[in-house]
């Protein structure tokens, strides 16, 4: 890319020559979330990718993104800026495994968070995301057990949240397990007043410390009703670039890990795979291009359908 570039009006001009629309998730790097045209959570991000009448769709975000915006999309060009921008979560379920783990439970209705691949969702009967996942296990009749996949945290959290008891895949995400309860106490002795926000992919005993727990969409949420002026919050340092920007008069604390020596908050280095350079470059030669074989997409868009039925 020519250095003499401007990038962002390039990006601007490509959306506009080729009709495509630019979807962002919270972890984006800043400037990334600054240019597009949606920015949100895993939930609405894949509701506008339903419905968008755009050409093209740019998902700035992981692979299952893409994919699932592929899947719900299939007449649309989809392109992403990596395609080796994937995901921990993801990476611990692989689908062979899963397949001989739901051998043991037969009669079982399967509940699979968005962040799996398009076989582990079409080896499922729903699809979920942190923000609706207490309304999906609710919405199944209460003697059907439940297997609920790929993260343990949110699944742990959902047996709590809902009193059912949960068969639960032990997976997990690397970003969000490195938040340390003791860092976050130290930090609630000096800003006693901070509200405590959580994502449901941290450990129990984070959740443990938390005054309010959900979604990247929801936390954002919490934090604009709350009366409160100071906040730790416990994701991906990428949602405090959305959260400073809507409420400037308000702090925001990143949530502390367990690194000594790097910076003390947590990032997900498959989302920061995604630069403004490549992301100019995806559009304009169209590539590289989320595909999906045809039988697969059908069996994985039913429960993902069924999901967004649920959360209209
Ligand atoms: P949200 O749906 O809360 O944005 O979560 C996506 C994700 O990847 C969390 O790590
Ligand atoms: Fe996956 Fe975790 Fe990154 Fe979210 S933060 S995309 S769950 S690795």
């Amino acid at each position: 890319v020519a250095p003499e570039l401007d990038l962002i009006e390039e990006i601007q001009k490509l959306k506009k020559e080729k009709n495509a629309v630019l979807l962002a998730h919270y972890y984006q790097d800043p400037a990334i979330q600054d240019i597009a045209d949606h920015i949100g959570d895993s939930l609405k991000l894949s509701q506008i990718a339903e419905k968008t009448d755009a050409d093209m769709i740019v998902f700035a975000g992981v692979y299952f993104m893409g994919e699932t915006a592929k899947i719900l999309s299939p007449n649309k060009k989809v392109v992403i800026p990596d395609l080796n921008a994937g995901c921990s979560l993801v990476d611990s379920c692989p689908p062979a495994e899963f397949r001989k783990f739901l051998e043991q439970y037969p009669n079982h209705t399967v509940v699979t968070y968005i962040n799996s691949t398009a076989e582990i969702k079409a080896m499922s009967d729903i699809v979920c995301t942190s923000s609706n996942a207490k309304a999906i296990i609710e919405s199944i009749p209460e003697d059907q057990p439940i297997i609920v996949a790929p993260d343990k945290n949110l699944g742990n959290y959902l047996k709590n949240e809902t009193g059912r008891d949960l068969v639960i895949w032990e997976g997990a995400c690397t970003v969000h397990e490195v938040f340390s309860m003791e860092k976050i106490q130290k930090l609630k002795e000096t800003h006693p007043e901070a509200k405590v926000l959580v994502h449901p992919e941290c450990e129990k005993v984070v959740q443990m410390m938390a005054d309010f727990i959900g979604s990247t969409g929801k936390i954002l949420a919490y934090a604009r009703e709350s009366e409160a002026k100071e906040f730790i919050v416990v994701t991906e340092a990428g949602i405090l670039h959305q959260m400073q920007k809507d409420m400037p008069e308000k702090t925001f604390i990143p949530g502390p890990s367990f690194a000594e020596n790097t910076c003390s908050c947590s990032e997900c280095a498959f989302m920061k795979m995604n630069t403004l350079e490549k992301l100019y470059l995806c559009m304009k030669y169209e590539r590289p291009e989320v595909h999906i074989a045809p039988e697969m997409r059908e069996k994985a868009l039913a429960p993902i359908q069924r999901m967004l039925e649920i959360s209209k």
